[in-house]
């Protein structure tokens, strides 16, 4: 009974070893980041000790500047240093961390390696139980992380890392676990003047009578908004259309020089019109 104990334990060990590949470096098996994809697991599913969320710091830089930022750009890379504190000073140390594309189980952009991690997939991991670059206390890794081209959703990033004893056992270690949610910057549209748009516009007649007849011949992308301007710059008259034709009632309107706004989207243009 107690030999067939132990030849279970030594095969699950030797299984940990195959899967994890551990004391080379690097954590193989699918997700034990502490994510809710993963159901939470984390390695103390071997390791034993208890999950703390304390001491992992999760930090987003940009890629050529190295200044930290709290939200990305579609396409854009950044680095991700993961930040173990420990005083206890342990000798052999581990990651792993990967991102979500908000809840579902999908893995946003692309991972590349860079300081003392891999890329096994779509996880990150260490290359070695001495890959960390230790400084005072605190055992840090990093992963490059490019931003994927079209989303919008908030991006959550999970890690977890061991502190081990190295007693070349599972036992004795201390997990830690942390996540960072890094929102999508949106950078709002500027409104520029547009000499395409400029040249598609067709008034007439010029000078208008009763009604001012505009017509955009190409370049037609929906709703427009017309105004009519005078020349103080004072709005006199708007109107909105949703077809390349449309006539716009110069009623009430004294005879004179005015200005006629369009904007279609973000392009905006101006033109100058006479009203008999
Ligand atoms: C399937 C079981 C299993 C899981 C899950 C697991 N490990 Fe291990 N790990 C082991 C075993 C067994 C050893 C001991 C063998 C050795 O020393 O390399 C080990 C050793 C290590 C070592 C080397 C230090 C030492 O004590 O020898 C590090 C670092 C490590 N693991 C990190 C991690 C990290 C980080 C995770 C979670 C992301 C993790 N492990 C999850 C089984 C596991």
């Amino acid at each position: 009974m107690k030999l067939k104990n132990f030849t279970i334990l030594s095969f699950a060990l030797i299984a940990g070893y195959i899967t994890l590949n551990s004391s080379s470096g690097g954590v193989t098996s699918p997700d034990l980041t502490g994510s809710p994809q993963g159901g939470s697991a984390n390695c103390t599913q071997c390791h034993t000790g208890t999950a703390s969320n304390s001491s992992v710091i999760i930090m987003v830089k940009d890629f050529a500047t190295g200044v930290p930022v709290s939200q990305y750009e579609l396409g854009q890379t950044y680095t991700i240093d993961i930040i173990l504190s420990d005083a206890s000073n342990p000798v052999a140390t581990g990651f792993q961390s990967t991102l979500y594309t908000g809840a579902s189980s999908a893995h946003p952009g692309t991972l590349t390696a860079n300081t003392g991690s891999k890329i096994q997939g779509s996880f990150a991991t260490h290359t070695s139980k001495t890959s960390a670059t230790v400084s005072s206390s605190t055992y840090k890794w990093s992963y490059n992380w490019t931003a994927p081209l079209t989303t919008t959703a908030t991006v959550n990033i999970y890690a977890s890392c061991n502190s081990a004893n190295n007693d070349m056992n599972s036992t004795g270690d201390v997990i830690y676990t942390g996540s960072l949610s890094l929102q999508q910057k949106v950078t709002p549209a500027s409104i520029q003047e547009s000499a395409d748009l400029k040249n598609a516009v067709q008034l007439f007649p010029n000078p208008a009578v009763n009604d001012l007849q505009v017509q955009i011949q190409n370049g037609f992308k929906g709703m427009n908004n017309y105004r009519i301007m005078d020349l103080f710059g004072r709005v006199v008259r708007t109107h909105q259309s949703a077809s390349a034709q449309t006539a716009i009632s110069l009623d009430g309107l004294a005879s004179g020089q005015y200005i006629l706004m369009i904007s279609q989207g973000t392009d905006i243009a101006m033109k100058s019109f006479s009203k008999q």
